[in-house]
């Protein structure tokens, strides 16, 4: 048996991917009412301007359309099916939905505009009364994030990595990142040790069992991105989905 875990900021990824469709309203949903910290779950910009949640350019893992996203027409892609009868949501309703229940980790999917119309949405809601420390944007396009940041300096950004770079974590200072987002397969604890001196904590990706948060926390990681929040917490009573 596991020892026990230290305190860990628990994300669903993709909503609560184990459990529900990825990057849906019902998985971020389920996510929430399992008591996440927060939710994270990637954006692309369509060539229309509009923001939608999906993680591939193209459509046939996770809906029952065909080719890439980015040549099909906005109205096409709102009337897939992205599983069990979800729909692809807009960024918009996917806040709509959140309602300031937990922290929002936007992962910028795609470049050449969306930064910057991401960095639109949020300053709308920050309008509104959210708080910019409910945000976080992250992408593995550090120039992209770098362009949300010149955008919306406000809110925290995460430098994500699938690997270790060359430049430390000297690289999270020349950004302004607030965090660092990790492959858990590419977690060094010299590199997390170096990003924590200066104030800056690792979570890790994806992260589906007890052993291997525990494995990650020994290493300095202090969240996990998972797709089963369930193994993690237990349900909390939430408002019911609209
Ligand atoms: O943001 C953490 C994680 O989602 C990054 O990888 O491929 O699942 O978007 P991916
Ligand atoms: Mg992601």
């Amino acid at each position: 048996m596991s020892a026990p875990l230290p305190p860990l900021t628990i994300i669903g990824h993709r909503g609560a991917r184990g459990l529900a469709p990825e990057n849906t309203l019902a998985g971020i949903e389920t996510a929430l009412r399992l008591g996440v910290d927060g939710v994270e779950f990637d954006v692309q910009r369509h060539p229309d301007g509009a923001l939608f949640l999906l993680h591939d350019l193209t459509l046939e893992r996770t809906t029952n359309g065909r080719g890439l996203a980015a040549t099909q027409s906005f109205d096409t892609l709102r009337r897939l099916d992205a599983g069990q009868g979800e729909r692809v949501p807009t960024l918009d309703e996917t806040l709509d939905l959140i309602d300031r229940r937990g922290r929002v980790n936007i992962e910028l999917k795609t470049w050449g505009g969306c930064a910057e119309a991401v960095a639109v949405v949020i300053a709308a809601r920050l309008a509104q009364g959210w708080d910019a420390e409910q945000f976080i944007v992250s992408s593995f396009h550090l120039p992209e994030l770098q362009r949300f940041a010149r955008a919306q300096p406000n809110v925290p950004i995460a430098a994500l990595y699938c690997g270790v770079p060359l430049a430390g974590a000297a690289e999270l200072a020349t950004l302004g990142a607030a965090q660092v987002h990790l492959a858990d397969e590419f977690v060094d604890a010299d590199f997390v040790a170096a990003a924590a001196r200066d104030g800056r904590p690792a979570w890790a990706y994806t992260v589906n069992t007890l052993d291997a948060a525990q494995r990650l926390t020994t290493m300095g990681v202090s969240g996990i991105f998972t797709d089963h929040p369930e193994r993690f917490l237990r349900p909390v009573a939430t408002a019911p989905m609209q």
